[in-house]
């Protein structure tokens, strides 16, 4: 199946949170960039020059040779954001511990809302680079990216992942989310594999899947 690699990314110019509206409005700009939180992102532009691809929801390859421990880029495939976040050492302990997991509302991920091959503690196929769609379940806002706690804390006793801008939905850095907020379900995982070390593939499951982005419970 044909594919496109984007390596395309764009300086963060700003500190301005993304609503899934203003994330339509990031797109008709193609090429705009994004900054949030406590650490910006870039945001990759996919739109230019295989939007024939992605309006037929086409895989897409993405280069994450460049992404350092701790960075998150966010790619567009099928109009929907997908966060892609080189977990450090220290993010991988935290999405284990026991802390962290009593307080979370779905940590084995019962529901569906990942393909079988990323039904596991880090909801993802290398644990290295969690791969998500960037849509909150609750009202479909664009959580913001905390990849690590400090001083700018903007939720006590928390040890970082994603906090959605709108509600304060709360999630760690596998997508799950955390008890007591209003989203209700753990962010959807897209059908990915990848091709290589350092290329995924958004849109193509590996070999012998046939997950569909369809038959989660909530995007
Ligand atoms: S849309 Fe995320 S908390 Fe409301």
């Amino acid at each position: 199946m044909s594919s496109t690699t984007h390596t395309d990314s764009h300086a963060p110019s700003g500190a301005e949170v993304p609503t899934r509206r203003d994330f339509l409005t990031l797109l008709a700009l193609s090429g705009a960039a994004v900054g949030v939180g406590a650490m910006a992102w870039p945001f990759i532009d996919s739109m230019e020059p295989a939007a024939d691809t992605l309006a037929a929801g086409e895989p897409i390859d993405v280069d994450v040779s460049k992404l350092a421990p701790g960075q998150q880029i966010v790619v567009v495939w099928r109009g929907k954001p997908i966060f892609i976040v080189h977990r450090t050492p220290e993010a991988l302990k935290t999405l284990q511990s026991p802390a962290v997991i009593r307080v979370l509302s779905d940590p084995d991920s019962k529901v569906l809302q990942q393909p079988e091959y990323a039904d596991n503690w880090h909801r993802s196929i290398n644990p290295v680079y969690a791969v998500m769609v960037g849509i909150c379940t609750h009202l479909g806002c664009v959580p913001t990216f905390y990849p690590n706690m400090s001083a700018t804390d903007p939720a006590p006793n928390w040890p970082g992942g994603y906090l959605c801008p709108c509600h304060g939905s709360k999630y760690d850095l596998a997508g799950r989310v955390y008890s007591g907020v209003p989203a209700p379900y753990n962010l959807p995982v897209p059908p990915y594999h990848m091709t290589s070390d350092t290329i995924v593939r958004i849109g193509e499951n590996p070999a012998g899947n046939a997950f569909d982005l369809n038959s989660v419970v909530q995007i």
